[in-house]
């Protein structure tokens, strides 16, 4: 088990255990506060996060920042994570054996940060952490315990930039995520 920041970027930053790291530029750890209280995970590294090392800093990142801005959370005060750490090709989804590689990682880093919340963003990140079972459609806006830490899960802020329907469900659930603190 990874104890300190320190190991984890450094385990991270040199890793190895998957294909991935073949293609990668950067390394995507994640972004915030290490004590905060919500974290969001998402589910791999895009172009933009591939080429600047943050998550969430493209297109869907910058339409999410815009529903922090409007339901008042500041980004720099959440903690913002993917399922796996380095750009899978093509922006294709993670394989499991990727992400089960990776897990470790996103492990540690709940462990470190002790979040409350944790909003899962899309399929990906909801089946790698609750299980294969649970679906986006009906699990959105729910609230489920584990292990002591409330899940909720969303749509992925890229899904809102093919459906617009989906913005205002996504606003929603942000909105109740704020108002559990
Ligand atoms: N999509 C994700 O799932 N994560 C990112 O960091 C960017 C886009």
């Amino acid at each position: 088990m990874i104890r300190t920041w320190e190991e984890l970027e450094e385990q991270c930053s040199k890793c190895t255990k998957c294909n991935l790291c073949n293609t990668r530029n950067n390394v995507v750890i994640g972004t915030g506060s290490k004590s905060a209280k919500i974290m969001f995970i998402g589910e791999g590294p895009g172009a933009d996060e591939d080429a600047q090392g943050i998550p969430f800093v493209g297109k869907a990142g910058q339409l999410m920042n815009k529903a922090f801005e409007g339901i008042g959370i500041r980004r720099e005060e959440v903690y913002i994570a993917n399922i796996v750490k380095c750009r899978p090709p093509n922006n294709r989804n993670p394989e499991d054996e990727e992400a089960i590689k990776c897990k470790e990682f996103l492990d540690s880093q709940i462990e470190l940060i002790n979040p409350e919340i944790i909003v899962l963003l899309g399929n990906v990140a909801l089946k790698n952490i609750l299980g294969k079972e649970y679906g986006i459609t009906s699990s959105r806006g729910k609230i489920i315990e584990k292990d002591k830490i409330k899940y909720v899960p969303t749509f992925h802020p890229a899904a809102l930039l093919r459906d617009e329907n989906k913005k205002i469900l996504f606003w929603k659930d942000l909105k109740k995520v704020s108002q559990m603190m």
